[in-house]
């Protein structure tokens, strides 16, 4: 896509059921939610986490958490597949020494988009952004390091990853309006697992 950042087609097609059945386990464990976001809105994206640390945004601001604010549990362990999952396809795009510590779980039903942001709440900006993409098919906005430059549009299909750190880490990036639709596996939505090294 651009120096350091990676879309891999169809990386996860063979794992895709395992990962969905991994991630369903964790959703029954930490709901999806919708955040508050600072500017006192809610997000049409409902999102989870598991990992040591998961991403929280209210009122206050956005930061990375070791509780999760809705059942005030530590956020579930990552399953085992899918950090293997996320190692792997970091070193497939060229991050052999990945290693996430979260993992962040947006599920977009028809309509919801996500607007144009840097993810620039971790500590570690060495470490790249593993994007999953599951489900429904959704247009992938990827721009560079200002706001207000070009942006390319990317399909981003079920199985597809997206990898991006280096020079494209603090890229702006963002998801158009996820077209309706029914997914044979993942039936009418889009999933998203997106894995960071935070600490
Ligand atoms: C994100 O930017 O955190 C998610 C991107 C996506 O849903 O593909
Ligand atoms: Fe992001």
């Amino acid at each position: 896509l651009a120096p350091g950042a990676v879309l891999l087609h169809g990386f996860a097609q063979a794992e895709a059921a395992a990962l969905l059945q991994a991630m369903e386990q964790l959703i029954a464990q930490a709901p999806l939610r919708h955040m508050q976001t600072p500017g006192g809105y809610t997000m049409s994206v409902a999102t989870t986490s598991c990992g040591p640390l998961g991403w929280v945004s209210d009122p206050h601001g956005y930061r990375y958490a070791a509780h999760d604010p809705h059942t005030g549990q530590p956020w579930p362990a990552m399953p085992d597949c899918l950090l293997r999952f996320a190692i792997y396809a970091a070193t497939e795009a060229g991050y052999p020494d990945f290693v996430p510590d979260s993992c962040m779980v947006n599920q977009y039903l028809p309509g919801n988009k996500l607007g144009l942001h840097q993810d620039r709440d971790e500590r570690d900006l060495r470490a790249p952004v593993v994007s999953l993409s599951l489900g429904l098919p959704a247009t992938f906005l990827f721009g560079g390091l200002q706001r207000t430059g070009p942006t390319q549009r990317y399909r981003l299909a079920h199985g597809d990853v997206v990898v991006w750190g280096g020079p494209s880490r603090l890229a702006f990036h963002g998801v158009l309006p996820v077209a309706d639709g029914d997914h044979a596996l993942v039936g009418r939505r889009r999933v998203n697992l997106t894995f960071r090294k935070v600490g």
